[in-house]
Formats: structure tokens, sequence, C-alpha cells
């Protein structure tokens, strides 16, 4: 029997973004977080790199704003920015405070004194501040917040669900707009559940499963940029889907990520006869923005013909390697790389979402009562290309905003008048799941080959033409069969590339991970690209 549960405020999403709202909301308010796959059921838990912040004497706000602006081309919002890397250092202590264990510096460290955080570099970054543990920050980080969430009294962590859709008021025939909960697929039940809430934290991540080839795990299908829009909010600049330029080239690898840090501890890009190429694109060499690199790449295995290319940091120390990426180091040897003595096959992959939906700087879209944070979001941080290990410090930045306005404005947000239950009396089972997983493949195949790293109108035409074909299919599937979560997740994508090709149609220019050879200049006029549904 579906069930039809109250909290006080409903969080979807229990990666860095869901958890950091959690926790100080629940100093007030009942709070419940649903999510699906558990604690490494978002990209937090895989995050590499680490977590960028001002925090060496040497260091500057300006300086940190200064390197992310230029990354974003042009089109960050530059009073989002200042807000998320002046809010840096608080976010750090937290996190320390909260049991996370960055890596320091020991007394033979030619990074700073001993006893101070060891800071690495990425590319974009002026200065070394980039925090990290080792090369699992995002494990560290995903498994304290959880403890201190699932340790919270006034928290419930329910996973297995999926959330189908928002709940408004609007939707209900009710005057003002507000959202009030959301339909929740219970994927042990397999019933619909519905959860009502005084106002609802959307924190899903990003949606780079859309592509073929991708660094994140298997849930980050856009289902809060699909439901967020399909509510009535405002999604903008879809059209900047950043490619990671190193994962593991291997059949059985899945992506893997080969941290970005690799190149700011010296790693080199090499073409399969060992050349160094990279100052033939940019003079910051690989530590250039990341879009540079990942172009640079895809030309250069475009111009041989090459599988992939390759990132050797076999000149650095042994120690340095297993100290600081002991996790790619052992994945690599399970593949029979060794990377102490042998350059890493690389590629470039799918990696984040730099649009989503609209936030302000607290963390509030243009729907009362719904919030977002995190990578489901388009917060003005990151403009046409988001500065590496920016994003978890955005997570943490905007989930603790959000917290702070709704504490802020909790009176008004009064409990909800009950919504009616899932209807599902319409609806039978399927016995052509094939459908499901032939268009999966197909919908990613066509968004890697004609919406990736290098774009024409073309061939976002022909994708658009694709989506439109499957998204009938899908709606009409959708509409006479039980729900479940490959059907909710295909769908969910569906529209999250429906937005990105009109997206990417609509931008006339090329700037930041947006290339097109059509327009392949930088316009005069910058703008966000804002859909509103
Ligand atoms: P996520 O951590 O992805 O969490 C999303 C949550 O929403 C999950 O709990 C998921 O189960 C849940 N969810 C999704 N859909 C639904 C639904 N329909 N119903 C219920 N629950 C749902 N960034 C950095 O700053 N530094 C790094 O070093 C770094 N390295 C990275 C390495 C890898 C391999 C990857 C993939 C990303 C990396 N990133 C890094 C990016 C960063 O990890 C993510 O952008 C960030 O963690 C996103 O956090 P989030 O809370 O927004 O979403
Ligand atoms: C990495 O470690 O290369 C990932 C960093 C990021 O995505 O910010």
């Amino acid at each position: 029997m579906a069930e039809r549960r109250q909290t006080d405020v409903l969080v979807i999403g229990g990666g860095a973004a869901g958890l950091s709202a959690a926790l100080p909301l629940a100093e007030f308010a009942q709070v419940t977080v649903i999510c699906k796959g558990g604690v490494e059921g978002g990209s937090t838990n895989w995050a590499q790199g680490g977590l960028a912040a001002v925090t060496a004497p040497d260091d500057s706000f300006e300086s940190h704003i200064r390197d992310t602006l230029i990354s974003g081309d042009g089109l960050c919002n530059e009073e989002a920015v200042r807000f998320t890397v002046t809010n840096g250092r608080k976010v750090v202590d937290q996190l320390v405070d909260w049991g996370v264990e960055f890596d320091r510096n020991g007394p033979d460290s030619p990074d700073g004194e001993a006893g101070t955080f060891h800071r690495t570099r990425e590319g974009g970054h002026g200065e070394r501040r980039v925090l990290h543990v080792a090369d699992s920050t995002g494990r560290a980080i995903a498994n304290s917040l959880w403890q201190q969430a699932t340790d919270h009294p006034n928290i419930q962590i329910d996973n297995d669900r999926v959330a189908v859709d928002l709940i408004t008021t609007d939707h209900l025939g009710i005057h003002p707009n507000r959202c009030i909960g959301a339909y929740v697929y219970n994927d042990i039940t397999k019933e619909v559940d519905i959860y009502q809430a005084r106002c609802v934290v959307l924190a899903t991540g990003g949606a780079s499963k859309v592509y073929l080839f991708t660094s994140n795990p298997d849930g980050a299908t856009g289902d809060g940029i699909a439901m967020a829009w399909r509510a009535g909010a405002s999604v903008a600049n879809m059209e900047f889907n950043q490619f990671h330029p190193t994962c593991l080239y291997h059949p059985h690898a899945k992506s893997f990520l080969i941290s970005e840090a690799i190149r700011g501890e010296g790693g080199i890009l090499r073409l399969p006869n060992g050349e160094r190429f990279m100052e033939r694109f940019d003079k910051r060499m690989e530590l250039a923005p990341r879009d540079i690199v990942a172009r640079a790449i895809d030309h250069e295995m475009k111009r041989l013909g090459a599988d992939c290319l390759y990132l050797d940091i076999s000149h650095a120390s042994n120690d340095l390697i297993e100290h600081h990426f002991p996790t790619i180091h052992s994945r690599c040897l399970e593949f029979g790389i060794d990377m102490t003595k042998d350059p890493i096959p690389v590629v470039p992959a799918a990696h984040y979402t730099c649009g989503g939906v609209v936030v302000d700087l607290n963390g509030a879209t243009d729907i009362p009562g719904l919030y977002a944070a995190g990578e489901t979001t388009s917060s003005g941080l990151h403009g046409a290309n988001r500065l590496a290990s920016n994003s978890l410090l955005e997570c943490l930045v905007f989930g603790k905003a959000a917290a702070d306005h709704i504490e802020a404005n909790y009176q008004n947000y009064d409990l909800p008048a009950d919504p009616p239950m899932w209807d599902a009396s319409q609806v039978t089972d399927s016995d052509e799941n094939v459908v499901l997983s032939h268009n999966w493949d197909e919908l990613r195949r066509f968004m890697w080959d004609y919406v990736g790293i290098v774009r024409t109108h073309k061939r976002l035409e022909r994708a658009r033409h694709r989506v439109d074909l499957l998204k009938h299919e899908v709606q009409d599937y959708y509409s006479n069969y039980q729900v479940g979560p490959d059907l909710l997740e295909l769908r969910n994508l569906l529209q999250v590339a429906d937005l990105i090709v009109e997206s990417a149609m609509r931008r006339r220019e090329s700037r930041g991970l947006h290339y097109t050879l059509d327009f392949p200049d930088h316009l005069d006029e910058i703008a966000d690209t804002v859909l509103r549904p």
C-alpha cells in the first residue's frame, strides 16, 4: 500500500548539497532526506581532487575569484562567485568539525609548514588552494556528512527512493503557488508514496549520464532538473556540459576518473608517440582550464585517429604517487597499469553539469517553497565552465544558505493540505523492458556523437529530432505502464537532453564549454541561456 508521509522539510538527495542543508535544518525542524543508492549513489562520494578554498596566508579571495571568473569565460555572476569564495573558510572549518581529516603537511613537506593543510593545484587555479584527503576527498566528506545525518535525532534518511515529481499547489488549483512535497517511488515496496512537507530542498546532483561516456555514478540522471522544469521552475545554461579531460581508457574501467590533481603535481599529457603537445593549445599547458584541455585532447585524438592519449606522472617519486594518489594507483594496477613507471591511457568523458535550476544566493528557485543546491543548480558560480574543485565548495555554501533562508522564513511555510495519492489504477506491468534499454542506449550515444565536445548546428538538429521521437515514445510508455527507476530516469534524461539541445541551439557563439564550428567566436553581448517552462 502506498504511504502518505509528513515532514517539515523534504530534502531530495543525500550528497554534499543535500546533507549540508539537512544538518542545519535539523536544528529547528524535522527533516526527511530521500535518496537512491545510499552514500555511494551521488557524485560526492567519488570526488577525487578536493575542495577549493582560500586557506593559505599568501592566497587571497580576490585571486580565487579571478580564477573562477576566468574559467567561467565571462558568464559567471560575480556576486555568486564572491559569495561562494568568501564562505570557503567557514565551510572548511565546518567540515573539520564534522570529522573530515584533510591531508596536512608533514615535517619535510616542500609545500608548507608542518601541520598546515596540504594544498594541491588543479587546472585554472593560480595558487595551490585545493584541500584534499589523498585522492578520495569525496568519500571522506560523504562519510562524515552521512554519519552526522544518521546520528541526528531530527533527520530521517529514506534510501532506495526515487522522487518522481514535485507537488505544487498550482497543480492542485490552489493559489498562490508553492512547492509542498513530492511523489516518491519506493524501490522496496514498488509503490509511489507521497511526501508532504512545508518546503523542499532539491539536491539531486548532475545529469552527465545523458552521455555515453561519463565519470559519474549511474544515478546522475538529472532528475532534479527535470522535476523542477516540469513543476514550472526556470533552468539556465544547460549547454555547458563539462567534459573531464582524463578518464582511464580501459574496456572495463567504466570511465574511472584520473584526477586533475595529477596534472597539478606535474603530470604531462602525451601523444601515443610520447610527444608533449599542450603547448600548441595554451601557454598554461596541462594546467589550462578543463574546456581547453578536453578540446585539445579531442582534437589530437581525431587528428591521429587515436583511441586514447596518455597522462604521464612516472617521473614523480613513488612516495608522492603512493601517498597522494593511492586510489588511482591501485585502480590502475588492477588494469595492469603501473603509473609509477608507465603513462596512463586517458580519454575525455562527461563530468559535470554547469547549468541547472536557477537559484539565487539563498538557494531559492522561482517556485516559493522550492530550494535547490549543488550540481542540480545554476547558481551563477560556474558560468560557461566550472573551475576545478569549486563544486564541493558550492554544494556546502549553498546547502547552508538554503537552510538559513528556510529558517528565516519558516513562519511562511505552514503544513499543506493533503494532495491526492498517486493514481496507478490505469497502468499495467510492462512486458517490453527492451524499449527502455534500447532508448537509454540510443539517447546516450547520439548525445555523445552530436552534442559532445565539438558541436555543429546540423548535429544539434539531428539530436533534436531524435530527442523528440524518444520523448514521445517514452511518454506513451510512462502513461501506460507501472513506473520504476529505469523508466523514471530515462524520462528525466530525455527532458534534460531536450533542455541541453535547446540551449545549445540558442547560443550562437562559442563560449567556455560550448564550442560550435558554426559560430567559433565569442559574441560581444554576454547572456545566460535561461529557459522558462
Ligand atoms: P550528488 O553528490 O551527486 O548527490 C545527489 C543525490 O541525489 C544522491 O544522493 C542521489 O541518490 C540523489 N538523487 C538523485 N536523483 C534522485 C531522485 N530522483 N530521488 C531521490 N534521490 C535522488 N568536485 C569538486 O569540487 N572536487 C572534486 O575533486 C571533484 N571530483 C569529482 C570526481 C568525480 C569522479 C565526479 C563524478 C565528480 C567530481 N566532482 C568534484 C564534482 C562533485 O563531486 C559533484 O558536483 C558534487 O559532489 C555534487 O554534489 P551534489 O550533492 O549536488 O550531488
Ligand atoms: C578531479 O579530481 O580531477 C576532479 C576535480 C573536479 O571535478 O572538480
